[in-house]
């Protein structure tokens, strides 16, 4: 629902009755609440989003939210000067905690001197207790706290801070509840992320995310079909599905669906171009989906498809049900069906018990696979996960080396794949103008590589051909044609 479609209902809510216990209905008479307090103040909000494309979805939905309830939205650089800052935190590997505690130490000095400022946190810390409790013993000064499975509550949440001047905590454990229909506003106009599924099921023996984003829940196909339909009349082009696991998408439904009928649905859509979707888990992906993928050209030839690691053995260690040889007939049998088709993927340097054996069949892998691109993580211990109990953690003079190995490798294969393209006159979603030079325009490829071109703003949102003249790496400058 957009932002201006929720504001007419709020304006016809009488916030002298009592709030409905339905939902959407009572967070939409909290919208009406929260408003009255802050009045004609034009208050200012700003969201700093950690993580991946799950959170920033989700801060896509905080902010519309508090964009209903009339606060104006400052861009995430200006968090130190906004009325209410809310952190939508990350907490899949540790760097990423850290950073929060020293921002939030930051934010108390600043909060000292201008107390009325508000501050809230949610995401996947705060689905962890020792962190709730941190926050509470050490920073005190927070005074909105919930959770990944409550984050359409926080009309609520808002409104009793506001009018209890109390700090309030609320997080769940868990839920099979999918709320629909709360406003959301997107970073970019003509693409969107939508999410098919939350949660996951897998239990990767380094991954914290079961535990903090809950089990596995599918949105019914009609109910997001419907939402690409309305981004589509609001001129979306591009949709990304997300789930943390969309190729077992739809299992738990009264009617079930596979993740490659979903997207021969979403492909009927008219005005939508290009389809995207991640993650994908290498033992659920399904001939049937491949098949799905090669048929439907608007399904981006682009897989992001996570190895971790390329030995069979830590793979078992790792709980991820599959094995080198079976990875690579996956992708052999991809390039097959799509021979264009770029590959992603995540790998982790220093899994527990990780041998110099061990890394050199994930170094293998990488080079047989000839991956676009790849986001390499160091293994992080999470407390609580299996593999934090696991002996032999690996020293990290040994991980420093393995990891710096392996990045150049990933770097020299994607530099030769970047390479290929050069000269291919290929089509291009326009982004934004170039940030250093207001003469070009930055857009991305099917597989997802930036280009950079002469254009204007005219062009933002709308896919042109361009000619790749020179690859730069991991980016390519060029021309349209
Ligand atoms: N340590 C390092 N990397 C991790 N990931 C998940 N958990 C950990 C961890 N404990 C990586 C995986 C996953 C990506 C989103 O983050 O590679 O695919
Ligand atoms: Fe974590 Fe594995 Fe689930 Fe991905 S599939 S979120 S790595 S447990």
């Amino acid at each position: 629902m957009v932002v201006s479609e929720l504001e007419r209902i709020v304006s016809k809510i009488d916030i002298e009755n009592d709030p409905p216990a339905d939902e959407p209905e009572r967070q939409y008479y909290f919208i009406a609440r929260a408003k009255a307090m802050i009045g004609d103040s034009k208050p200012t909000a700003c969201i700093k989003t950690f993580g991946c494309q799950m959170n920033a979805r989700d801060s896509e939905k905080l902010t519309g939210i508090l964009k209903c309830v009339g606060y104006e939205i400052l861009p995430e650089e200006d968090e130190e000067t906004a009325d209410f800052i809310i952190y939508n935190t990350c907490t899949v590997r540790e760097n990423a905690n850290l950073k929060v505690y020293g921002r939030l130490g930051k934010l108390g000095h600043i909060k000292k001197s201008r107390p009325q400022m508000m501050i809230a946190m949610c995401g996947c810390m705060m689905q962890e207790p020792e962190v709730v409790d941190k926050i509470r013993k050490s920073y005190g000064f927070v005074d909105i706290i919930f959770g990944t499975h409550n984050i359409f509550e926080l009309p609520e949440l808002l409104a009793k801070r506001l009018e209890e001047k109390a700090c309030v905590y609320d997080i769940w454990e868990g839920t099979d509840k999918i709320v629909e229909e709360l406003p959301s506003e997107r970073k970019f106009s003509f693409k969107s992320g939508v999410n098919i599924m939350f949660g996951c099921n897998n239990f990767c023996s380094y991954c914290i995310v079961p535990y903090v984003r809950g089990r596995e829940r599918s949105r019914k196909p009609e109910d997001i079909i419907e939402e690409i339909r309305n981004l589509a009349d609001d001129g979306v082009k591009e949709v990304m599905l997300l789930g943390q696991n969309v190729n077992s998408y739809g299992k738990g439904l009264d009617e079930p669906v596979s993740f490659a009928e979903l997207l021969r649905k979403v492909a009927e859509v008219d005005g939508i171009e290009r389809i995207r979707f991640m993650t994908s888990h290498p033992k659920d992906l399904s001939d049937e989906l491949i098949k799905a993928m090669a048929e439907l050209p608007k399904v981006c030839d682009h897989l992001h498809l996570p190895l971790q690691s390329g030995s069979s053995r830590v793979l078992k260690e790792m709980n991820r049900h599959y094995t080198k040889e079976g990875y690579m007939e996956l992708v052999d049998k991809l390039r097959t069906a799509i021979p264009e088709i770029a590959l992603t993927t995540d790998i982790i340097v220093g899994f527990p018990g990780e041998t110099e054996e061990d890394f050199l069949e994930t170094m293998d892998v990488v080079n047989r696979v000839e991956y676009d691109s790849a986001f390499t993580f160091i293994y992080s211990k999470r407390t609580g996960t299996p593999a934090a109990k696991m002996e032999d953690q690996i020293p990290e003079d040994v991980i420093k080396d393995r990891f710096d190995r392996l990045l150049a490798l990933v770097q020299e294969k994607a530099t030769v794949k970047n390479k290929a393209l050069e000269g291919r006159t290929l089509p291009v979603l326009v982004e934004s103008i170039n940030p250093q030079d207001p003469g070009l325009v930055s857009g991305r490829l099917e597989n997802n590589s930036m280009v950079h071109f002469p254009g204007d703003a005219t062009l933002i949102g709308s896919i042109v051909e361009v000619k790749l003249s020179e690859a730069k790496g991991f980016y390519y400058i060029g021309d349209r044609v």
